[in-house]
């Protein structure tokens, strides 16, 4: 077996077949027992035979794969233990940030990620949800675009101020419901909720190159300040995945996978998670293998994921786990009974006893068979173990191909402009620049004056929609061609959300972009 990537050295050789890297994976173990080493071992592995891969950095020592090693003395040494002769190199990484700091900016738009999504992030009951998913059709059918932030404000907003007038048409919108959305959103954006949304957009084609000598793309996400908000953390990446679900074709079992998404603290993704939403995550494991993506959840411990999820889960190391207490120990039997067994081998008793970077270890065999659990230890990787400096992160993003791309936000016009800028052409006492986005023969002031009051703009939305709906007032050609735009992207929302209902998984909005 010469094609496999060499994940560990035990009794054998541990290799991981590119054909079965699809069908997920597991790297489970304690605190400090080698998990991240081993997710830099498999990564490095994907990148040599030019399969790209997506990673959050949790702890920022993920970011050494950038730089090449060699000089970690504990890396040293197992290599010579396992008498390996260490070529140190640097794998090609892309960073992603979405703070915008450590990386390119990592973005989405709101109707990319859906109420659903956007409901969990802002932590939404059911009734809630209900009322954003009708704030979402609401926008669809008047083709208001929702991007960034101030798009959904504003949105919230008018819907809040006009219930009433939707009540027919929608029927009733509970102030209550839109007010506790509100808060939450500025909650999200106290999180730094601002950043994620807005254009451009994360394009997944981004995360899928390969950089010289044909070697898979490494994409870095800085993850140290998201898991602080472990419901955007979680819901970001959940969101990634669901895109790359919705957007790929269908190949069944390719020769190796199209890309490798690595889920790291992947207990965030399912503690308090709301039964639909782990339903959703269940079935995107599922079918997004037959797209060609492998995920590995990497995790403390194996019953941190919920059975559904982890029974798909066939590539796995388990390094050590501790058995101080009864449910310590009731915990490694689980672990353990999850393995095909070895009878050479006692499964839960040896769990405890693993050195750092040893594990018990099952791979799937080239016809999808679970190989029996043996026990090895991982072979150290190649680039840096551990930290980067902040000059050789920014080296890194300037010199990158993606450099300058997403770096600078761009802000067309959505439904936050619309709504304003309708709402104040409506007041012509207003005394402002023109807006670039304003589509009015004449300029549309721009500023509501202080004395006005805040929601002024939105009173005459009524109107506003009306005309969007083709109410018979004389228009100039300018203005005619905006709103037959904005009906073209209203129904091309609205096609989104009918098949979020109707088979998307998310009810995310995604077909902006083909494979
Ligand atoms: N395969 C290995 N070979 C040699 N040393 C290793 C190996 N794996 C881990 N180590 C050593 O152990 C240290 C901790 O490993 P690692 O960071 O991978 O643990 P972890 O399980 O990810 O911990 P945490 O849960 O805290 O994130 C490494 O910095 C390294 O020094
Ligand atoms: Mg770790």
């Amino acid at each position: 077996m010469s094609d496999g990537i060499l994940i560990a050295k035990g009794t054998d050789d541990l290799e991981l077949v590119p054909q079965m890297a699809n069908r997920h994976g597991l790297i489970a173990g304690a605190t400090g027992t080698g998990k991240t080493v081993t997710l830099q071992t498999m990564a490095e592995g994907f990148s040599r035979i030019g399969v790209p891969v997506f990673m959050a950095d949790v702890k920022g020592d993920l970011a050494g794969m950038s730089q090449s090693g060699g000089n970690n003395p504990k890396i040293a040494e197992r290599a010579k233990q396992l008498g390996l002769t260490l070529n140190p190199q640097a794998v090609p990484v892309v960073f992603w940030d979405i703070f915008r700091q450590q990386g390119h900016p990592a973005r989405a738009t709101v109707s990319e990620m859906g109420p659903l999504l956007l409901s969990r992030m802002l932590d939404l009951n059911d009734t809630q949800e209900s009322v954003l998913t009708l704030v979402f059709k609401i926008a669809d059918d008047n083709g208001l675009v929702l991007l960034d932030m101030k798009d959904l404000r504003a949105m919230l907003q008018h819907v809040g101020d006009t219930a009433d007038q939707f009540q027919t048409e929608y029927g009733h919108i509970s102030a209550a419901s839109i007010g506790t959305i509100q808060l939450n959103l500025l909650a999200l954006e106290q999180q730094g909720g601002d950043d994620l949304f807005g254009e451009p957009a994360l394009d997944l084609s981004d995360l899928m190159q390969t950089a010289g000598h044909g070697n898979g793309v490494v994409n870095i996400l800085a993850a140290d300040k998201l898991v602080g908000a472990p419901q955007v953390y979680a819901t970001f990446l959940l969101w990634l995945l669901s895109e790359l679900f919705e957007q790929l074709p269908e190949i069944g079992d390719p020769p190796k996978p199209k890309l490798v998404f690595f889920f790291d603290e992947a207990h965030l993704l399912f503690t308090d998670c709301p039964k639909p939403v782990l339903d959703k995550i269940e079935q995107v494991v599922r079918l997004v293998r037959s797209k060609g993506i492998g995920v590995y959840f990497v995790t403390q411990n194996p019953l941190d994921v919920p059975d559904a999820v982890l029974g798909q889960l066939s590539n796995r190391v388990q390094h050590a786990l501790r058995a101080f207490t009864p449910r310590d120990q009731k915990a490694v039997k689980a672990a353990a009974e999850t393995f095909r067994s070895n009878p050479r081998l006692n499964t839960a008793e040896v769990i405890t006893q693993l050195a750092v970077g040893e594990a018990l270890i099952s791979l799937l065999d080239e016809t999808g068979t679970p190989g029996e659990v043996q026990r090895g230890f991982i072979v150290p990787p190649a680039s840096r173990v551990g930290a980067i400096t902040s000059e050789e992160r920014q080296r890194i993003i300037q010199n990158s191909v993606l450099f300058g791309h997403y770096e600078k936000s761009v802000d067309r016009e959505s439904a936050y402009e619309r709504l304003k800028g309708r709402a104040e052409s409506a007041s012509p006492s207003r005394n402002a620049q023109p807006s670039p986005a304003s589509q009015g023969p004449s300029p549309v002031p721009q500023q509501p004056s202080p004395e006005k009051p805040r929601s002024s703009w939105t009173d005459s939305i009524g109107s506003v929609l009306g005309q969007l709906g083709g109410g018979g007032r004389r228009e100039g050609m300018a203005e005619a061609l905006a709103k037959s735009a904005a009906r073209a992207i209203g129904s091309q929302v609205g096609r989104q959300i009918v098949r979020g209902v109707l088979g998307g998984i998310l009810g995310g909005s995604t077909s902006r972009r083909r494979y």
